[in-house]
């Protein structure tokens, strides 16, 4: 039942060095892949980046602290703007690539848990950094970081609102 591991999902920012079996890998990837998107066009990309030197600039843009740190996995999780192949193209504005990547991400996320890995978004880094260093094309926009691996952390679920359901006032 999904709502299993999206009760149980949390934030890691503390990883074990233990590396990410290769199929697991695949099964975050697959999980991205078949994530919706508008007219199907399917712009969500996915650097996977396991190598030292990789993860060391990785690490660097993410300004040497955080999540980032630990994970021997990181994937850099990116939009095409244009060029995804597809018969139907869209401009992508920036509102509709963040929903691209945010829903991908979060199969990912979710797909994590059910492996017994841990995630952690990561938003606040040097993308220019991250773009030079992997030759990325000015038509790919670099989105999130998404530190990945098994957790040497284990929070408990963290306390949400009670109720989000909006009522308008009459
Ligand atoms: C879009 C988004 C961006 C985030 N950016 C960061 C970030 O840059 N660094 C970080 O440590 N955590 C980041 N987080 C993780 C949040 O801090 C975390 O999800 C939130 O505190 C709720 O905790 P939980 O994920 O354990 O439920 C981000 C989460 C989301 C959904």
């Amino acid at each position: 039942m999904i709502l299993e591991e999206i009760r149980s999902r949390r934030a890691i920012r503390r990883y074990q060095s233990r590396p990410v079996e290769p199929e697991k890998v695949e099964e975050l990837l697959e999980a991205a892949r078949l994530a919706p998107s508008p007219v199907d066009i399917q712009p969500f990309r996915a650097l996977v980046v396991d190598d030292p030197e990789g993860l060391g600039v990785l690490r660097k843009a993410a300004y040497g602290w955080g999540a980032c740190l630990t994970a021997p996995l990181i994937f850099v999780g990116s939009t095409l703007k244009s060029g995804s192949g597809r018969p139907f193209e869209l401009p992508l504005g920036e509102e509709v690539a963040a929903m691209n990547v945010a829903v991908a991400v979060d199969h990912m996320t979710l797909q994590a848990v059910k492996l017994g890995l841990g995630t952690c978004w990561v938003h606040v880094f040097d993308r220019e950094e991250v773009r030079a260093y992997f030759g990325l094309p000015a038509h790919m926009k670099v989105v999130v970081l998404l530190p990945t691996g098994y957790p040497a952390e284990f929070p408990g679920p963290r306390p949400r609102l009670e109720s989000i359901r909006y009522r308008a006032e009459a």
